[in-house]
């Protein structure tokens, strides 16, 4: 259970609503030392997925409808069903319990060895009213393969244990998940996942809750798409994105316990074309320092509509020279990865009220465009080095400086300046920048004492 803050309107008073998950269920209190066991990818890595995929109940190129069953099994590197090869399997009303070890993680993570339940092989699905427990570190519900589609509907999943992913998709699977709560104790295990190559996983009407250190709600590898996702990620973002990857989410409520509100970052060299957008959805990060929005070595557009950012930190959005390691506890730097490079992000805000910093590291880059009844109270700076920092307005978006700042491309639709209220702050503005010739090069007097000073 978590507890989530709804602003009335009309009284303007703050209610809580409390979200039930499965740890209501089974205390996650039961099974600290499952959820303290640290995965370990030091194993051998098989390019290609192995033949026999072990499971106790198999079902192979065939179509099987079961009702009213339980499932279970307790043997490692063991899944508890597998449907391969052109099979299509229907479950409803199914409780499965699945314990037992994996012994090589990277056969899970990329096979979906261990998982209580595997798709593979152009494999279709269909699930309701599953109950998935799994101990030990397991998936609840993998699928692998291009032609391979599960659809898991009104589900309790229940995981602890390492790499317990909710809904877990490779090979370029594809998940349909809708009513399902999740909840996972361990550590990198994330609601809903993708992995390499890709996975795609479209989700609505759920409830997420994640605990450990390195578990999202949300590992987009592929694709995320996410309608009406309530969920609480302790120890972890909203969502992790390693690369050139996509994740939408709309009237999503999500609150996020360590490194931001959305992790993303490329973890080897800088890739280019990552996509968020989020839509009529509200992310808020609990951390001391944690910002709403994090990017590090990547090169990425975002876009936010009527999307709210709630920072105890009071930083919207962070662009480092960096990325997230393995261990997903840390900002890691150069020492981590010598090919690392600036973040360059460009954010798109329509229909938003945001309030808080923008902040760029050792040449890193933020474009900040508001538009459409858009409104930005904050700051923008340096975190360490060289900052690269622009902001563009429109005529019907205005910005309330909380600090002197200093911007590359600085254009306002209003050329007058007005839509700006200074609070007595200025603006420094590189009168050489490619798109600030309007300006003239002339200081500008700003409502509310200050100025928009050439630099
Ligand atoms: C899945 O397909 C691969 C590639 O064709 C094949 O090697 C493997 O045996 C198949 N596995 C199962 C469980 O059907
Ligand atoms: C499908 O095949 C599996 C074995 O692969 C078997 O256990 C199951 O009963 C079959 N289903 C049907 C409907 O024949
Ligand atoms: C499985 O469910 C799907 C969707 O409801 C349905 O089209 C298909 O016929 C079902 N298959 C079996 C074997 O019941
Ligand atoms: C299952 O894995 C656990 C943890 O690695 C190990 O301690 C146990 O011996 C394994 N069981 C079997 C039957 O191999
Ligand atoms: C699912 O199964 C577990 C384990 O048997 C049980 O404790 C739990 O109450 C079940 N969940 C629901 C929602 O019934
Ligand atoms: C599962 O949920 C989806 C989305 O709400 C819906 O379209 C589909 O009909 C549902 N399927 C079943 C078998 O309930
Ligand atoms: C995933 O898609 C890629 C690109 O289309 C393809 O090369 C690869 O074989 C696919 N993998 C699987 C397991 O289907
Ligand atoms: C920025 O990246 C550096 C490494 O380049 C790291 O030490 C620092 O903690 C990061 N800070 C943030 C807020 O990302
Ligand atoms: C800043 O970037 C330079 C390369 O331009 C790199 O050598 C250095 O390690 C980075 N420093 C930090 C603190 O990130
Ligand atoms: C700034 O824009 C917001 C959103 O359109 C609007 O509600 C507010 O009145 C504007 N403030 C000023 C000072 O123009
Ligand atoms: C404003 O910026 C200055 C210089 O960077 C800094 O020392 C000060 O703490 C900032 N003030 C606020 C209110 O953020
Ligand atoms: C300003 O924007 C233009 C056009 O996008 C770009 O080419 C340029 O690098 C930006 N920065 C500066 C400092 O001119």
């Amino acid at each position: 259970m978590f507890l989530f803050c709804i602003l009335s309107l009309t009284s303007v008073a703050l209610a809580k609503v409390s979200v039930s998950d499965p740890s209501d269920i089974i205390s996650p209190a039961l099974w600290t030392a499952d959820n303290a066991i640290v995965p370990n990818y030091n194993v051998p890595f098989v390019s290609v997925q192995p033949e026999a995929l072990p499971a106790a109940y198999e079902f192979y190129d065939n179509s099987t409808s079961i009702s009213h069953q339980s499932f279970s099994t307790t043997l490692n590197d063991t899944s508890v069903i597998l449907a391969a090869d052109h099979a299509e399997l229907n479950l409803s009303f199914v409780d499965i319990q699945k314990s037992g070890y994996a012994s090589n993680l990277l056969w899970s993570s990329f096979y979906g060895f261990n998982a209580a339940v595997n798709i593979a092989n152009a494999s279709t699905a269909h699930f309701d009213n599953l109950n998935i427990t799994v101990h030990n570190g397991a998936a609840n519900v993998y699928v692998y393969g291009t032609d391979s589609v599960v659809h898991v509907n009104n589900s309790w999943l229940y995981s602890s244990g390492p790499v317990s992913h909710g809904v877990y998709a490779s090979g370029n699977g594809t998940a349909y998940v809708s009513n399902v709560q999740h909840f996972s104790g361990g550590k990198r295990s994330s609601s809903f996942s993708g992995d390499s190559p890709a996975g795609y996983i479209h989700v609505s009407d759920s409830v997420a809750h994640t605990i450990g250190i390195g578990s999202a709600t949300f590992y987009a590898l592929g694709g995320i798409y996410a309608n009406n996702v309530v969920a609480l990620s302790e120890n972890g973002p909203t969502i992790f994105m390693d690369g050139t990857q996509e994740a939408y989410l709309t009237n999503c409520e999500t609150t996020a316990g360590l490194l931001g509100g959305v992790a993303i970052f490329s973890s080897q060299i800088r890739t280019s074309g990552a996509i968020l957008s989020l839509k009529s959805s509200k992310i808020t990060t609990l951390g001391a320092t944690m910002p709403g929005l994090w990017f590090g070595n990547t090169i990425i557009d975002v876009s936010l509509y009527d999307t709210q950012l709630v920072t105890a930190s009071g930083i919207l959005v962070v662009a480092n020279y960096s990325q997230i390691t393995q261990d997903f506890d840390y900002y890691a730097s150069y020492l981590d990865n010598a090919n690392l490079l600036p973040a360059l992000v460009s954010v798109d805000v329509k229909e938003s009220t945001l309030t808080g910093d923008l902040v760029a590291y050792n040449s890193s880059l933020i474009s900040w465009n508001l538009s459409s009844h858009s409104s930005w109270t904050g700051a923008a700076y340096s975190g360490y080095g060289q900052a690269y920092l622009d902001v563009h307005l429109d005529l019907t978006s205005n910005w309330t400086l909380t600090n002197t700042t200093s911007l590359q491309n600085f254009t306002d639709a209003d050329t007058t300046l007005s839509n700006i209220d200074s609070q007595g702050f200025d603006i420094y503005y590189n009168a050489s920048a490619s798109l600030n010739g309007y300006l003239g090069g002339k200081t500008i007097a700003l409502v509310g004492g200050g100025k928009a000073i050439p630099a």
